[in-house]
């Protein structure tokens, strides 16, 4: 389905995206604005936004996932700088 029919992204398009995004930083706050670069894209009229948070909400990668193990990675990262 196209979500944003400036741009031609589709909602799969979005999702891997979210994906690719979650795989490279498990702690990453994810945009649509991300969404748009990662895609190589800007928004244009924006319309599409609304539709666009419902698809990333829909998406598994939307959630930081709060593990004890990514609170040992981020406070071994805080104490080595
Ligand atoms: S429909 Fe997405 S920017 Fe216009």
């Amino acid at each position: 389905m196209i979500v944003c029919h400036c741009q031609n992204i589709r909602d799969t398009d979005i999702h891997a995206a979210m994906d690719w995004m979650r795989a490279a930083d498990s702690d990453t706050i994810i945009t649509p604005g991300k969404i748009y670069r990662a895609l190589g894209k800007r928004a244009d009229c924006g319309g599409c936004l609304p539709l666009f948070l419902d698809t990333m909400a829909n998406s598994p990668s939307i959630e930081v996932p709060a593990n004890l193990q990514n609170l040992r990675d981020r406070k071994k990262r805080s104490t080595s700088r």
